[in-house]
């Protein structure tokens, strides 16, 4: 049920950053009370920048905002919350080390008639609010024993409950599990019914028809239009969002994979025997081969990264036998594992990626400039020549490599970690969730890109929480399920339902 009440309205809105980057460019932007309205567009449209516009975190050059009618002009978030806008980021903005109610009750805490914290009323809320949401939580705990979906959650029941008018979702669903996505998805429907209006931006356009009533999408820091979602074919959205015709970009991808040579049949690069590490992955048994794009599938916390994080040096192997080339290893270290040519590109690229304040050239020769070693120095002008060169390959949206990668948008700054690990020509390339927080464009680019190294001589494990990503690169998917090898499945054998089948265990789980 939707009431088509507006709620708010941003008119003319022009922000630049120097006079190099034009990050917004008289955008519009409408929203109704009950509605869930999509924010969508490539990496550095401008998606974020719009939204730390509306929440006073970044002062607008120009342009008009009105809530419920009248003229707003917050300066902080503290200032956007007071007029009934909540925003919850990725990296949720609630205080880790106080617990869960007080995150919820942090500003207006129930006092007693002494005028001392209530705390026995504060919690009993906190539990009831919570309860109201499906989560029976111990509101006494500290915010951070809970996952980043249960924190999520948390923001979003505080929203709900100092009753904000307009709640802001910007990738809220990047590192949630299916039935986490679930969970948020009925209390977004909740508070939709209850007339608040939502903004919800993301890279998942399955999510996007699942749950959202309008799109507007934003290309290069300009407007192109609001869309009913029931009335936007995916393919023309794609396109509306990337300037130019999805299909053949597609077809270009799987032209790719049908052209791609075949993998190198002698011995494996990497092998396998049996390895464990204490307390994580037991007794894998697996090969890459140079020319192979192998895919490791699994639910969350299967063991898939953990995979990786063995063969890469960060975690030993406690049982078995890893071999590169047919030579038995036992890396300390990452960097023997780099010396060896291996790279891996991890998942989380705030905690293990990027160097905020350094430029994009920095960041892309870091890796290289690590398995050099320190006394052979890479000049400024081969750098350069790096930078440049990946800058155009993975259509990094900056004016330039000076550019300190913190002042990316978060889906270019993933593009800068995986051009790190590119620049040092690896042999085997591990990628872990590369196109997590990618635009749908660029996600076409990286298969391809991925799939062409492989037919070029490397060889390529590749981590995907998307399926259908894992089946258009992959000549092999080996599925793991807590912690141990369910299955495999190769060439023609693959598909959604196979890999899936397995992922579930079937009837001998
Ligand atoms: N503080 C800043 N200094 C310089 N440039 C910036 C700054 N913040 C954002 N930009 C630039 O503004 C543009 C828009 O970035 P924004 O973060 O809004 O993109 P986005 O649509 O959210 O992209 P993504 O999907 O990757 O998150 C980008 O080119 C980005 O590099
Ligand atoms: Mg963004």
């Amino acid at each position: 049920m939707s009431n088509q009440e507006k709620l708010l309205t941003m008119t003319g809105i022009s922000k630049s950053f120097g006079k190099a980057v034009k990050a917004l460019d008289n955008v519009q932007f409408e929203l109704n009370a009950g509605e869930i309205h999509a924010l969508l567009g490539e990496n550095g449209a401008g998606k974020s920048t719009l939204i730390k516009v509306l929440t006073g975190v970044e002062e607008r050059d120009k342009g008009e905002i009105t809530l419920d009618g009248k003229t707003i002009h917050p300066r902080s978030t503290d200032e956007a919350q007071k007029v009934g806008i909540s925003t919850v980021y990725q990296e949720v903005n609630l205080c880790p080390n106080l617990s869960v109610a007080e995150n919820i009750y942090i500003g207006r805490a129930p006092k007693t008639k002494f005028g001392g914290m209530d705390w026995k009323k504060m919690n009993a809320d906190a539990s009831k609010l919570l309860s109201g949401f499906g989560l029976n939580l111990n509101v006494q705990a500290n915010l951070d024993n809970y996952s980043v979906a249960i924190q999520q959650m948390i923001a979003i029941a505080r929203a709900s409950d100092i009753k904000a008018k307009v709640l802001i979702l910007d990738e809220p669903t990047s590192s949630l599990s299916q039935a986490e996505v679930n969970k948020l998805f009925e209390v977004m429907k909740k508070l939709k019914a209850e007339g608040m209006g939502i903004i919800f931006v993301t890279h998942f356009l399955d999510q996007v028809y699942e749950v959202t009533d309008r799109i507007t999408v934003l290309r290069n820091g300009a407007y192109v239009g609001t869309y009913n979602t029931s009335d936007l074919p995916r393919m023309e959205l794609v396109s509306k969002m990337i300037g130019k015709d999805y299909a053949a970009l597609n077809k270009s991808v799987l032209d790719s994979k049908a052209e791609k040579k075949g993998s190198d049949k002698g011995e494996p690069f990497v092998k396998l025997d049996n390895v464990s590490h204490q307390g994580t992955i037991n007794n894998i048994d697996m090969d890459i081969h140079k020319g192979e794009v192998l895919g490791l599938s699994g639910l969350l916390g299967s063991g898939r990264s953990e995979t990786a994080r063995v063969i890469f040096g960060l975690d030993s192997v406690s049982e078995g036998e890893l071999k590169i080339k047919g030579e038995k290893v036992n890396f300390k270290h990452p960097i023997d594992a780099i010396r060896k040519d291996i790279a891996f590109c991890p998942e989380d690229r705030k905690t293990d990626g990027i160097i905020g304040d350094l430029s994009i050239r920095d960041n892309i020769v870091l890796a290289l400039q690590t398995k050099k070693g320190l006394f052979k120095k890479i000049s400024k002008k081969e750098a350069q020549i790096l930078a440049d060169k990946y800058i155009e390959q993975l259509e990094i949206k900056t004016p330039n490599a000076d550019q300190l990668i913190k002042n990316l948008s978060g889906g270019n700054q993933q593009k800068v970690i995986l051009a790190r690990w590119l620049a040092t020509n690896p042999e085997l390339l591990m990628l872990d969730e590369p196109t997590r927080g990618i635009d749908v464009g660029t996600k076409a680019e990286i298969q391809k890109i991925v799939i062409d190294l492989a037919s070029e001589g490397m060889a390529v494990l590749f981590i995907s929480s998307e399926l259908d990503e894992e089946i258009r690169c992959c000549q092999k998917i080996i599925v793991l399920r807590d912690m141990q090898q369910a299955g495999e499945v190769s060439d023609e054998e693959i598909s959604q339902s196979a890999v899936m089948e397995i992922m579930a265990g079937g009837d001998n789980a």
